[in-house]
């Protein structure tokens, strides 16, 4: 049996097992998942988007397949917080995991409201996520100017003490600006990278494949400009940074890590394998054990040239 002592790490205040939890939006509340091995495997979930009301999300098609990696443009479909905090947290929170709330509004109001909601339960962290590609109100409107990304964080910061976690954009020009204005607001963490914007286009019926045109690109694909991003979000800011983007196997999980991420989250990946998070977390305590080191010390390890 491997040795998971190794992989424990502190994260913005929250102490995590291991350090590999499936992405929002991936992983649903987790019901679905426990079939396949029980959740305390797990580093921590990172919960559906969730917002102030209940959302049906976008029209179908809203998922399609691409090279190395997929599209979505699910549009944030949720049962609205209310329900979230009856229903699915105290199941959740049964689990023996970290489970993070990852939150989203249309506008202000709608960030503090959800917020401040969980400051009053059980929930272990709050992941903010100011830059959903597939919403058209807010989301992503938020994540794509230091301005926006500052006035949500400071709203969120008002009304709660959670260790609280922004969710950067990809589709900026500097996304280190981004993070230092969330992090002067005061963010605990900041996680990287939603979904890059995409475009296909069927050219028999001349449509673009996804109903809402445009979706947010995830996978293997964009594992690149994730680890990129990471490395130079690190650089920028002192809180801790959690990476994610086209991680699908242990060594990406390392080299995501080296690249300054402290804990890592999966998502796309789980479309093809469901068990790849626990898969994950095998092959980094094999990989510890085989090196004699604890994990925490290859945080931000890489060696620029
Ligand atoms: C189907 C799908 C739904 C998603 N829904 C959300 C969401 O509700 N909130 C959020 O912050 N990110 C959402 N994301 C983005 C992922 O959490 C993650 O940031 C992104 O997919 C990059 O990681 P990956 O390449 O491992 O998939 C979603 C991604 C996918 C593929």
């Amino acid at each position: 049996m491997t040795d998971m002592s190794r992989l424990g790490i502190d994260f913005a205040g929250v102490h995590f097992n291991n350090p590999v939890i499936p992405a929002s939006g991936t992983f649903g509340y987790g019901r679905e998942f426990e079939e396949f091995y029980p959740l305390s495997e797990l580093g921590g979930i990172s919960v559906k988007g969730t917002t102030g009301k209940r959302r049906n999300g976008n029209l179908p098609p809203r998922i399609a397949e691409t090279p190395s990696g997929m599209r979505n443009s699910v549009g944030l479909q949720n049962p609205g917080i209310d329900k979230f905090i009856s229903t699915e947290l105290p199941y959740l929170k049964t689990k023996g995991t970290v489970i993070i709330a990852n939150i989203a509004g249309s506008d202000e109001n709608e960030y503090r409201e959800v917020a401040a909601k969980l400051d009053s339960t059980d929930v272990d962290m709050i992941e903010v996520n100011i830059s959903c590609p597939n919403v058209k109100a807010g989301g992503a409107a938020f994540g794509v100017s230091c301005e926006g990304a500052a006035q949500i964080t400071k709203a969120v910061r008002s009304v709660t003490s959670k260790p609280l976690m922004m969710k950067l954009s990809p589709n900026v020009t500097n996304i280190s600006d981004i993070a230092r204005a969330c992090e002067a607001e005061g963010a605990d963490a900041v996680s990287l990278i939603n979904t890059l914007l995409g475009m296909r286009i069927d050219i028999k019926s001349r449509r673009p494949v996804l109903h809402n045109n445009v979706g947010g690109l995830s996978g293997p694909a964009v594992f690149p400009v994730a680890v990129r991003m990471v490395w130079q979000v690190a650089n920028a800011v002192k809180i801790p940074v959690c990476g994610m983007g086209g991680i699908s196997t242990w060594e990406d999980a390392v080299e995501m890590m080296m690249a300054g991420a402290s804990v890592v989250q999966v998502g796309a990946a789980i479309f093809n394998d469901p068990t790849v998070p626990v898969k994950i977390t095998s092959g980094l305590a094999q990989y510890c054990e085989d090196n004699d080191i604890m994990l925490k010390n290859i945080i931000g390890a890489v060696k620029p040239w």
